[in-house]
């Protein structure tokens, strides 16, 4: 079976209530477009944006939940309160979270398993940083990130972002024969690889965009900052749309 490319939208701790508008400039665009749209804004909005999408192909994801489903975790949120809230996939093992709140690939992999429970689709991020990919150690990295990340579960009910460090919001962007090679190289290690939807994340803006989601082994994007403004955003749809 095909794998459907997901165009999805990261908007960090970015958005208040007047950045609703945004659902409503892209919704021509992802109407049009063939590929699954997301856009992951910060809990403060998921319910919200879920309500403003309820018309519209337009899916709501979060930025991260917990492991657990309730309990006495002040901050937190559980995968059950983002699914209750509208939204149907998320975000989890980002690299912010992994650096800003030591999260390791355990605790990713349980919060992976937590939401599936819950009914969402985690979006797992894996990633190597400036040093390891300079020191050679990029795939072996990634490889070690994957195997404990990854929930015991079917690889077409999550998806992987690659992701590395160095390129996120820093206006570098891996070259396409890194990016292609990284991604056959993750596809080749999971056990149903061929139905698994493997990402492409870091300063993906509208002028590289079509070039990196054509790559034969990239089945879209996890955008940060090109996803804050519509235009942006309506722009990698819709020149990505085949
Ligand atoms: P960026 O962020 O597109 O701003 O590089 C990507 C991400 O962190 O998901």
């Amino acid at each position: 079976m095909a794998r459907q490319q997901l165009i999805a939208g990261n908007w960090k701790m970015n958005g208040t209530r007047d950045a609703l508008a945004f659902f409503q400039d892209i919704a021509p665009a992802a109407a049009a477009s063939t590929s699954e749209i997301l856009i992951c804004p910060p809990a403060t909005l998921v319910a919200a944006g879920a309500a403003a999408c309820a018309n519209s192909p337009v899916k709501i994801g979060g930025q991260d939940c917990h492991s657990e489903t309730s309990g006495a975790h002040t901050g937190d949120i559980s995968a059950v309160m983002l699914r209750d809230a509208g939204a149907e996939f998320v975000i989890l093992g980002h690299s912010e979270r992994r650096a800003d709140h030591g999260e390791s690939s355990a605790l990713v992999a349980r919060k992976a398993k937590a939401a599936l429970e819950a009914g969402l689709v985690p979006v797992i991020c894996v990633g190597e940083s400036e040093t390891e990919r300079r020191e050679g150690r990029a795939e072996a990295l990634v490889a070690e990130q994957l195997a404990g990340s990854l929930p015991e579960a079917s690889g077409e009910d999550y998806v992987i972002a690659y992701e590395p460090v160095w390129a996120i919001g820093t206006g570098l962007t891996a070259s396409a024969e890194d990016i292609q090679a990284m991604h056959a190289f993750i596809r080749g290690r999971l056990e149903q690889g061929e139905a698994t939807r493997l990402l492409y994340g870091g300063s993906v803006k509208p002028g590289n965009a079509a070039e990196i989601f054509s790559l034969p082994d990239v089945d879209g994007g996890l955008i940060g900052g090109a996803s804050l403004k519509a235009e942006d955003f309506a722009a990698i749809i819709n020149n990505t749309t085949v």
